[in-house]
């Protein structure tokens, strides 16, 4: 009698098993998407996000911080810049592909869809609240506004020499918006 009924209690102990796993694992994940702002650990299910948090922290992080908020008169912030979450993401897309002052180009070292997660990752983390950028957004705009190799970090109308690249005095606060 005990061991007919093994099979029954096995599937019932897996049953409750599963359920708990179900009624642990919701608040878990909603634990997660309410993690504090600040800090930037991995708490996004979003993959592009994740990417995006990845690239951050391996190249942005140095000169925008991990708060995103730069360091003043140096690296512009990017957390609550209203460039960064501007509607249209044509902006920050050209300033991710071809570098701005003293900040490099990133056009060949990533590709369309690593640059539409680092920059849906920066409209969407600190208190930055922007829609997500496409890869086929930055395709467009790469297909338009991409400045070509050569002219790597020469500021508009001016002969590339292919020696320099751009300083940081080259950089033009006119059209920055913080400060
Ligand atoms: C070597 C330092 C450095 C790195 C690395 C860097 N940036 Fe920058 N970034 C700057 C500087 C300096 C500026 C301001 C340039 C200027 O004044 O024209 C800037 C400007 C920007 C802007 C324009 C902000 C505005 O208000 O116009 C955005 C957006 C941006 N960076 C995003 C990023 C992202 C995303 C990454 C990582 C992929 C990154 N940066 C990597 C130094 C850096």
């Amino acid at each position: 009698m005990s061991i007919r009924s093994l099979p029954r209690t096995r599937a019932t102990i897996l049953g409750l098993v599963s359920m708990l796993t179900v009624a642990v694992g919701v608040p878990l994940i909603v634990d997660a998407q309410d993690a504090t702002p600040g800090a930037s650990p991995v708490t996004s299910a979003d993959p592009a996000l994740v990417q995006g948090e990845q690239i951050y922290n391996t190249v942005c992080i140095a000169c925008h911080q991990p708060d995103g908020r730069g360091i003043e008169g140096i690296y512009l912030p990017l957390a609550g810049n209203p460039a960064v979450t501007l509607e249209d993401p044509t902006y920050l897309i050209t300033v991710l592909l071809n570098g701005r002052g003293g900040m490099p180009r990133f056009d060949t070292t990533y590709d369309d869809e690593e640059l539409a997660a680092i920059a849906t990752y920066v409209r969407q983390n600190w208190e930055n609240d922007a829609s997500a950028v496409t890869a086929e957004q930055v395709a467009a705009v790469r297909a338009t506004f991409a400045i070509p190799d050569a002219a790597e970090g020469t500021p508009e109308g001016q002969i590339p020499t292919g020696t320099d690249q751009a300083t940081p005095s080259d950089a033009t606060p006119e059209a920055s918006p913080a400060s």
